[in-house]
């Protein structure tokens, strides 16, 4: 079968170029994804056929190339959630006290999807008509309740019809099933697929809706609902699965920061425990994340958690300079960010004057980190999918924070404003943010943010998107259609098939939809 002639190489080959040619050809001028344009090749490969896997250290495997930023209107416990459902990774920020980061992080990896681990109990001595106020003021969208004492024992189940007017003045112990005609799990019983053995017992068990899981004592651990399972069932066909640990459980990231003592020095103790804590609760990855990762107190705080913790992959930044890709593989990062001011909320360049256009600083860093043995993560500046399949022909995954930000998942109320509905999303460098803790991050002291300081980041709104999995899957079905134009079956061919060209201002008005009226918009993937 005819693949490609030796004439249409040649002519090919003087326009589109591989990525040593073309920076080369065009080593002074900084250039982004918006710059230039990927050719297509010949292909056998359907895009649904693509695999997306990438490997951000020998013992962290993600589904897909897609990280959600640590950014404090991005990614709690929630995203990381969702993301690592859709088999992606969320780093959990850190402009939140330690101790709530170490919760944050339990309730990704102990997270049992359809196992509602903190169900809404009552007590044997409440009366009907508390419970009905309760549901009232809470707007319950569920009527069914777990009856427990004051040790959290389980000892019976309210159903949701006898909450009603009628019984109001009746105590809860007088309407509940008891304990003895409950079905129940024990929480050691749960194996590496619950939601397939809740599945099974609603089976077997006719006209049961509900499942009790309890431990040893018998007090109560979680919850599964016949609902909750039959849709997470079907959501199992669905095209993206889960990245998991080796334990089964979600990954989960958490960013930590080169924390400073009162006397202005490296707090090594302190970053120790923190991340020893972090560590305990089965973190998969922590990411040293700052403004400017080729530093001294970037480097020392990599320097000390991979000699307190070799096994743990580390994640380092932000850099765009080749030296600065050497500096942090050689103090200890497995994959370092590359990104110094394309953020969608970012300032710094206009604030520093520093920063690098994103392709052409993701190129240096690419060959210094081929040369070290490291990966590099694409973070800021994706505005669509089409910017990603261009960011991982050079990286081996990307962060997104503006993308992500206006799901349901990202942390943060939702706001009317003319009939429209917004999240907030901010940078971490804007004052509000680094009043919040963030300050470390752009070099500032928390009390200097409450003073005044340079803010490199601006406080900002998005729409409100759909859920995670609906905006993964679309971005996901892009990254595909760039893979099968470009014949690229995996990442790594991707990387090495990639031919390129730059695009002009009259390109990049001809790359999007013109000379027409739009009456619908492309979604996340772009036109
Ligand atoms: P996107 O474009 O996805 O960018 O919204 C998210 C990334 O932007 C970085 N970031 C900042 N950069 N000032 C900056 O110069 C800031 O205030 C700021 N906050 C976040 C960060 O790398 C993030 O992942």
């Amino acid at each position: 079968m005819a693949t490609e002639s030796t004439f249409s190489d040649s002519v090919d080959s003087a326009f589109y170029k591989p990525a040593d040619e073309f920076f080369a050809l065009n080593s002074t001028t900084g250039l982004t994804y918006d710059d230039v344009s990927l050719a297509t090749l010949y292909s056998d490969i359907l895009p649904r056929e693509t695999d997306l896997e990438t490997c951000l250290a020998e013992n962290l495997r993600l589904r897909i190339p897609i990280v959600s930023a640590d950014m404090d209107t991005v990614t709690e416990s929630r995203m990381a959630i969702a993301m690592a459902l859709s088999g992606g990774l969320g780093l959990i920020h850190y402009n939140m006290p330690e101790r709530e980061q170490l919760s944050e992080v339990s309730r990704v990896k102990y997270h049992v999807q359809g196992l509602i681990q903190e169900p809404i109990k009552v007590g044997p001595d409440q009366l009907i008509g508390d419970v009905l106020a309760l549901v009232e003021e809470k707007n319950f969208s569920f009527s069914t309740f777990p009856v427990v004492d004051g040790q959290n024992h389980l000892i019976g189940l309210l159903p949701g019809h006898v909450l009603k007017q009628r019984y109001a003045t009746k105590k809860v112990c007088e309407a509940m099933t008891p304990r003895a005609a409950l079905h129940t799990l024990k929480q050691e019983e749960l194996d590496s697929d619950p939601i397939s053995g809740a599945d099974r017992f609603f089976t077997e068990h006719l006209g049961i809706h509900k499942l009790l899981v309890v431990d040893n004592e018998d007090r109560l651990r979680g919850l599964f609902t016949l609902s909750d399972v039959e849709r997470i069932t079907q959501e199992r066909r669905a095209q993206l699965k889960p990245a998991r640990d080796q334990k089964f459980r979600l990954v989960c990231g958490a960013a930590v920061s080169a924390t400073r003592n009162s006397t202005g020095e490296l707090d090594k103790e302190r970053i120790g425990a923190h991340v020893g804590a972090l560590v305990e609760r089965g973190v998969d990855v922590v990411a040293v994340s700052t403004a400017h990762g080729h530093s001294k107190g970037v480097g020392e705080t990599v320097r000390l958690i991979r000699s307190m913790f070799p096994e743990l992959p580390i994640i380092a930044g932000n850099v765009t300079s080749g030296a600065g890709v050497e500096f942090l593989a050689e103090c200890g990062a497995n994959a370092i960010k590359v990104g110094q001011g394309p953020g969608s909320i970012c300032t710094t360049r206009i604030v520093a004057g520093v920063g690098i256009p994103q392709l052409t600083a993701l190129y240096v860093a690419s060959r210094a980190a081929a040369k070290k043995g490291v990966r590099i993560i694409a973070d800021g500046g994706i505005t669509k999918s089409g910017d990603i399949v261009k960011a991982l022909t050079l990286a081996d995954a990307v962060i997104c924070g503006g993308l992500l930000a206006g799901c349901p998942e990202a942390p943060g109320q939702i706001m009317e404003i003319n009939g429209k509905l917004y999240k907030q999303y901010r940078g971490m460098g804007s004052l509000a943010a680094m009043k919040a803790g963030s300050a470390a991050r752009y070099g500032h002291s928390t009390k200097d943010a409450a003073r005044k300081v340079a803010a490199e980041g601006v406080e900002a709104l998005k729409e409100v998107s759909a859920s995670i999995d609906t905006v993964l899957t679309q971005l996901v079905g892009g990254i595909q259609s760039g893979m099968g134009y470009l014949g690229a079956g995996n990442l790594n061919q991707l990387r090495t098939k990639a031919r390129l060209i730059r695009v002009t201002p009259a390109g990049q008005k001809e790359s999007a939809p013109h000379d027409v009226i739009e009456v619908k918009t492309g979604g996340t993937g772009g036109s």
